[in-house]
This record gives C-alpha cells, structure tokens and sequence, in this order.
C-alpha cells in the first residue's frame, strides 16, 4: 500500500530505490488471502513494510520476536526472514481460521521452522510470557482497541536494547479527521496521545504504510 501522505510519485521513487518489490512467497500469499478471504486480504501489509521489519530485526539480530495478530502470515513471514539463526517468532492470532495459509506461506518461504503459533486472546497470551526482558522485537497489529494492553504487557518483557513496532498509527489519515469517531479511530488517537505522554518509553512515528511506531524501553 502507498505509505500515508505520500504522492503516487514519491512513493514510487522510493520503492524504486530499495530492494526490488517482488518477492514470489508475498505474491503467493496476497493473491491465496485475497481467494480465501476476500477484502480482509487488504490486511497483509506491503513488501515495503515488509522489508522495513526484517531490516528491523535483523539489525536487532534477534533471538525473540513477538507479533500480535498474525492474520494469513505475511508480516510473520518478514519478521521471521530476519532472523538470526535459532531465532524464534511467537506469533498470538485470536483464530485458527487463517493458519493453514500462514502455514504453507511460511514452508514457501523457509522459515515455518522459527515460527510458533499461539490461539486465543492476546492479552492472555502476552500474560503468560515470561515476566523478564527477553523480547528483542515486537510486532503489534491486531484489534485497535486492545494496543494499549499489549504495550503495557510489551513494554516490561523488552529487552533494554529492544523494539516494538506498531501499525496502522495513521488510520489512512482517518486519525486526523475529527468527524470520524468509530471506536478503532477513537482507540488509536487514544493509544498515539498515550504513547506520546509515557516517560518511560521514547517513541518515534514513521509514514510507512499505514504509519508505524517505533517504540523503545528507557
Ligand atoms: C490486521 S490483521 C494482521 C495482519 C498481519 N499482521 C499482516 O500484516 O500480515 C489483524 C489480526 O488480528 C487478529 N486479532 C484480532 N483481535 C485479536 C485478539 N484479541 N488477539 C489476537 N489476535 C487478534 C485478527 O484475527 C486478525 O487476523
């Protein structure tokens, strides 16, 4: 997807002057979500992004991902691509609905071996993580109005060194329009004002995709 606020243009450029966008596994992926689940296949996020995330971890050289809301896998995918090796991803996704896709995705790709999947809300699984910094990178991307709870169970299993990552913190701009006032818009200007407020983190918004924020412990 177009970065939000970008021109056709610039955005262009820009994905013309990193890495080549095609990647077979993305394809794949987009093309099986979009025939399995319809427009809900408009929530995998783009190889722009996805790149950004395995770029991310790699640097990171990480040897524990979180990501919360994993849909048909292909932020998974990214995520797991930048791992070292015996790296692991942990991935929490409330349905079972979409994970035989995920998973031959994943076997497409190579990495179905560094990758855990774990049902069910959330926030209960986050609770159930080990209560030490051990998180080298999180991902967070599933129900807008559950991010407050997963920062606040994020923030004190990161690494010192560690980095969350949050999406869709521009809304397609919907974040700026006072008229909208549904509860998703509402919870994520919520959530941007709160993370914007905290002391005990430093926080850092990117225009890539639908808006990402970077998030680190201090
Ligand atoms: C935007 S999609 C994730 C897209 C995926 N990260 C990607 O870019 O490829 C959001 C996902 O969060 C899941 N979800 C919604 N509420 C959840 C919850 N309470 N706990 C865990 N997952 C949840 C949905 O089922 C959906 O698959």
């Amino acid at each position: 997807m177009r970065s939000v606020g970008a021109s056709e243009s610039i955005h262009r450029y820009a994905l013309e002057h990193a890495n080549p966008l095609d990647d077979a596994v993305a394809e794949w992926l987009n093309a099986t979500s979009r025939e399995r689940f319809g427009r809900a296949a408009g929530m995998n996020i783009g190889v722009d992004q996805g790149r950004f995330l395995k770029t991310i971890v790699a640097i990171a050289q990480a040897d524990t991902v979180v990501e919360v809301g994993t849909f048909t896998g292909m932020s998974a995918m990214w995520l797991a691509r930048g791992l070292s090796d015996g790296g692991r991803l942990i991935c929490f996704e409330l349905v079972d609905t979409y994970a035989e896709v995920a998973r031959e995705a994943w076997a497409r790709a190579g990495v179905d071996d560094r990758i855990e999947m774990r049902f069910g809300p959330a926030a209960d699984g986050l609770a159930e993580l080990p209560d030490t910094r051990h998180v080298d990178v999180a991902f967070i991307d599933a129900d807008k109005t559950g991010y407050q709870t997963y920062l606040d169970l994020l923030l004190p299993r990161m690494k010192p060194t560690g980095v969350i990552l949050v999406d869709n913190v521009l809304w397609s701009g919907r974040i700026i329009d006072e008229s909208d006032d549904s509860p998703d818009t509402l919870a994520l200007r919520a959530f941007n004002d709160a993370v914007a407020g905290r002391d005990d983190c430093e926080a850092v918004m990117l225009a890539i995709g639908d808006g990402v924020t970077m998030i680190r412990p201090t």
